[in-house]
């Protein structure tokens, strides 16, 4: 018999009113452990809202939950233990020197003494960050930085960690080696959801969810987000000038977005049931030379786009 695991994150149509502002609208996913989950939206999409509720830090206006089974306005102080946070905006003491940040966040998590030197020992290992113990946070570049207060969010080995734009501002070497650390977390075992605007890390996540203003679009894997929303709706058009087709095509109804790629047109259609012949007929008839149009392999990238723009 198969042992039914309890999903580590499950919410049930969980919404959050600032006023009579909607952040959070009606949001349901689960997430099951081991999953590295990849939140995506646009600025203002209410990703924030919906890890700060998950966190127990917030409240929801309406809808619930759970969190390694426990409630998340019940059981917040018992999430707070069991999971690791780095807030979007993560915070730093940044007179203090590496070892003396995680000692003191060791200190809120109530690590007792007698193990706190090997549980550091081991963030300091895990982050690579053992040469750089007495270095004063503030005078640590970005990518240090952001090692220091990922290692600070797990210093008490929590099963699920919130990842709030962890690499925003960071160069692609140091984002890649970042992510080889949270691939390495989720291959322990620790379950990872985080927020990002990189749609190179979102193709590495097991499975992406959606926000747009305030809602969940969609939530599922990479390949099956793009095979879902964008089969067939991807073109690549031969156009001259390039410039004024873009714009025509920008203003076409059925287009989600125009844009220049190289020296090809690319649109990114509302569905497939837009025929890209009504697209370059619409060109022609206003002066566009048109050649060849490419169906094109679309990226989450598009997905992002066309999702978007379904506002
Ligand atoms: N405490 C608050 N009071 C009022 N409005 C808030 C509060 N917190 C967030 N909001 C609003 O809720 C919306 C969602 O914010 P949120 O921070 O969750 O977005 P986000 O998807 O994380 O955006 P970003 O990509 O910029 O980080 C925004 O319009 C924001 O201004
Ligand atoms: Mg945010």
């Amino acid at each position: 018999m198969t042992k039914v695991q309890v999903p580590v994150i499950k919410t049930e149509g969980l919404t959050k009113q600032f006023g009579s502002f909607t952040a959070v609208d009606h949001v349901s996913f689960e997430v099951r452990r081991g999953e590295v989950v990849g939140y995506l939206g646009p600025n203002g999409s209410g990703k924030t809202t919906t890890i700060r509720m998950l966190c127990g830090l917030l409240h929801p206006s309406s809808g619930h939950a759970q969190v390694n089974g426990l409630d998340i306005v019940r059981d917040s102080e018992a999430i707070k233990r069991q999971i690791g946070y780095m807030s979007q905006k993560f915070a730093l003491y940044d007179d203090l020197t590496v070892i003396e940040n995680l000692s003191f966040y060791a200190g809120v998590y109530e690590i007792p003494r007698a193990t706190e030197k090997q549980q550091i020992d081991r963030i300091l290992n895990m982050a690579g960050l053992t040469a750089r113990t007495k270095s004063i946070a503030s005078e640590l570049s970005g990518g240090w930085r952001q090692r220091l207060a990922l290692g600070c969010a797990l210093v008490h080995n929590p099963t699920l960690l919130f990842l709030d734009e962890p690499t925003s501002g960071v160069d692609p070497v140091a984002r890649r080696e970042f992510w080889d650390l949270i691939y390495t977390l989720a291959h322990e075992g620790t379950t990872i959801f985080v927020t990002t605007h990189y749609m190179d890390e979102a193709e590495h996540c097991g499975r992406v969810g959606f926000m747009n203003n305030g809602s969940l679009m969609a939530f599922d894997t990479p390949r099956e987000l793009k095979a879902h929303f964008l089969h067939g709706a991807a073109w690549a058009i031969e156009a001259t000038p390039l410039l004024e087709a873009v714009d025509i095509l920008s203003h076409l109804p059925g287009v989600a977005q125009a844009s220049m790629h190289g020296d090809l047109a690319q649109v990114i259609l509302v569905d497939n049931t837009v025929e890209v012949k009504t697209l370059t007929q619409g060109l022609e008839t206003r002066g566009i030379a048109v050649g060849k149009s490419t169906l094109v392999e679309a990226t989450l990238e598009d997905v992002f786009v066309l999702l978007a723009h379904k506002r």
